[in-house]
């Protein structure tokens, strides 16, 4: 079952958020940075009922990165441990407000733990159609073209039937519409290798506020960016191409 899109096209169909700034969050409070994450997750959940009341069908957030194994081995694992515990918190109510849990990343390094807990909240909610919430968890937009490669030469597809169209099946997130809309909080202008093909065409919105921070009114203010944005997808605008026929 699809997703159920907002009829307004000022509304972007899918948001991918990039959930930067949780260690400076905390830093600036003198606390762990675990006390930052674990404060992103109850931003993470404002943000999905603000997404589900705007009738945005598809969000995507970038949970742990194929580069976090990089961070202390104290905080990688408090990741995962808050993993577990947020999905054991919250898992009923995203169930009953109708989100749809869908995980994309490299399965293969994760614990068995971790692995049974996402597994299970994509089973626990795979009837729900108001919101795909999808966690990108030891995820890069590398290796995903990569394992699309892959899987397409596995299935044996030839080098002349390689097209754009034709790898997108085999990409992570091949369910979905590509992102309209890429947020990125805490400041950082860049796309640290998140959804590097599906976000080819994507509005970004970079703002300064710290992931923990970020509320549905942040969330609006986004919005009102992307709904401010003319969308080309490379070609031009009706304005644009109306005075080309008028010339
Ligand atoms: C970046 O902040 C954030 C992360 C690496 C983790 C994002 C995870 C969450 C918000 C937790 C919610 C997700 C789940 C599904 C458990 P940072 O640590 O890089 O912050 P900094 O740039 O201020 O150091």
């Amino acid at each position: 079952m699809s997703a159920t899109p907002s009829s307004d096209s000022s509304i972007p169909r899918h948001v991918a958020i990039v959930m930067d700034g949780n260690g400076r969050w905390a830093s600036k409070r003198f606390m762990p940075r675990g006390v930052g994450h674990k404060a992103g997750v109850d931003s993470l959940v404002n943000v999905v009922r603000a997404c589900v009341d705007r009738g945005i069908p598809y969000l995507t957030v970038f949970a742990f990165s194929s580069e976090n194994w990089k961070r202390p081995e104290e905080e990688v694992s408090g990741l995962m441990n808050l993993l577990i515990v947020a999905l054991s918190k919250h898992l009923i109510k995203l169930k009953s407000d109708g989100v749809r849990i869908r995980v994309v990343g490299d399965s293969a390094q994760v614990s068995d733990k971790v692995r049974q807990a996402l597994d299970d909240a994509e089973r626990a909610t795979e009837h729900n159609s108001k919101l795909v919430l999808t966690v990108a968890f030891n995820y890069g937009g590398r290796w995903d073209i990569v394992q699309a490669c892959r899987k397409a030469m596995e299935a044996g597809l030839e080098p002349a039937d390689l097209s754009e169209a034709a790898l997108s099946k085999y990409m992570a997130m091949a369910y979905a519409p590509d992102p309209d809309l890429f947020i990125r909080t805490g400041g950082e202008v860049r796309l640290s290798n998140f959804l590097l093909w599906q976000s080819a065409y994507a509005e970004l919105v970079f703002t300064e506020c710290l992931w923990p921070d970020f509320d549905a009114a942040e969330l609006d203010r986004a919005l009102a960016e992307y709904a401010r944005r003319e969308r080309r997808f490379g070609g031009v605008t009706a304005d644009q191409s109306n005075t080309r026929e008028e010339a």
